[in-house]
């Protein structure tokens, strides 16, 4: 059964290696004849490039930076060339390495449906939302389940924006958000033990909240495919996986949306996954994690240290787990 197939979470945390994917690309370039030296330079990842050149909403980045949001105290700014080719993108594989494999993603045309308890369905094309919507940069830490980290600058806008424009009915408690489906280009969407398209849900009230930041850009371009690509989630308070990308589909609803994970392993991977140093994982520890930029490992901080943020919106949340 699909659920019995190791991922690559599934592996103890001294086995977690977060540098492998990019020190294997060193290797291979250098067996290429190329230096390590050029490996920032922008020409060594053409296939980014080219991508992002033709990416119809290139002209609308940078976007001004809102300095309320920043590494914080002893974090740096993860470099790019390591944000966007160390991702996790189970539709083109389970490995980091799936960069190239996104780039046959088509992002043009692109929608995405506003459904259920709403006023009025609506099916919103990107370059219309991206030309509406009110973009800016924040600086954000973003914490996988697997025990490593990056800080990365996000441009985007907040989830509150698009909650307001979709008109829920009061009676909506949750937000069910869906990635494409299309196995033709993602070709991890082949492998059916997996329950596609893959889905997450927040409440109402963690979708109201500022921090929940639905992510267009990175590092002031465009986002690549590989990060999410023409749209994603950011929930810097919940482990990574929360954070959904090549999002098609917002859909309110009063049942309690069952996430990709959840539905595959819900003891390892539940709906709350906020980030709590005290709660391991079945099988590694969560205290510490590995900031995959500089990599060292550093403590973890409850609620990925936006506890003042967010704290409140659990208060009266008492009877379901709050961690995974
Ligand atoms: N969204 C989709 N659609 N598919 C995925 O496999 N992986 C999640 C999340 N969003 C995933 C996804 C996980 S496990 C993490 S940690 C983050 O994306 C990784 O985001 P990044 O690759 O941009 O760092």
């Amino acid at each position: 059964m699909f659920f019995r197939r190791p991922r690559s979470w599934e592996i103890k945390e001294s086995q977690v290696t977060p540098k492998a994917s990019y020190v294997n690309r060193r290797q291979i370039l250098a067996a290429a004849g190329i230096g390590v030296g050029a490996i920032a330079s922008a020409p060594l990842l053409p296939k980014l490039a080219s991508a992002q050149e033709v990416d119809p909403s290139a002209s609308l980045y940078p976007v001004t930076n809102n300095g309320s949001f920043t590494a914080g105290e002893g974090r740096v700014l993860t470099p790019e060339d390591t944000a966007t080719t160390y991702t996790n993108y189970y539709e083109f594989g389970s490995s980091k390495n799936i960069w190239r494999k996104a780039q046959d993603l088509p992002i043009r045309p692109w929608t995405v449906v506003l459904d259920g308890m709403v006023e009025q369905e609506q099916t919103l094309d990107i370059d219309a939302l991206l030309a509406e919507a009110p973009l800016e940069e924040r600086i954000y830490r973003h914490r996988c389940v697997e025990a490593w980290s990056m800080v990365v600058p996000w441009s985007g806008f907040p989830l509150s924006w698009l909650v307001n424009k979709a008109k829920p009915l009061s009676g909506a408690k949750y937000l069910r958000i869906e990635t494409f489906e299309d196995s033709k280009v993602a070709v991890g969407q082949r492998q059916t033990w997996y329950p596609w398209p893959y889905v997450e849900g927040v409440t109402i009230d963690e979708a109201a909240n500022d921090l929940a930041f639905m992510v267009t850009g990175i590092y002031g371009k465009p986002l690549p495919k590989q990060n999410g690509a023409p749209l994603r989630l950011a929930l810097p308070w919940k482990y990574g996986f929360k954070s959904i990308k090549g999002i098609v589909r917002i859909s309110f609803t009063d049942v309690r949306p069952v996430s990709f994970w959840e539905e595959i392993n819900a003891s390892e991977y539940g709906f709350w996954a906020n980030v709590n140093p005290e709660i391991p994982h079945k099988r590694w520890s969560q205290a510490t994690e590995r900031d995959i930029g500089t990599d060292k490992r550093i403590p973890t901080q409850i609620y990925n240290g936006y506890g003042d943020q967010v704290a409140d919106i659990y208060k009266n949340v008492t009877d379901r787990r709050l961690w995974s």
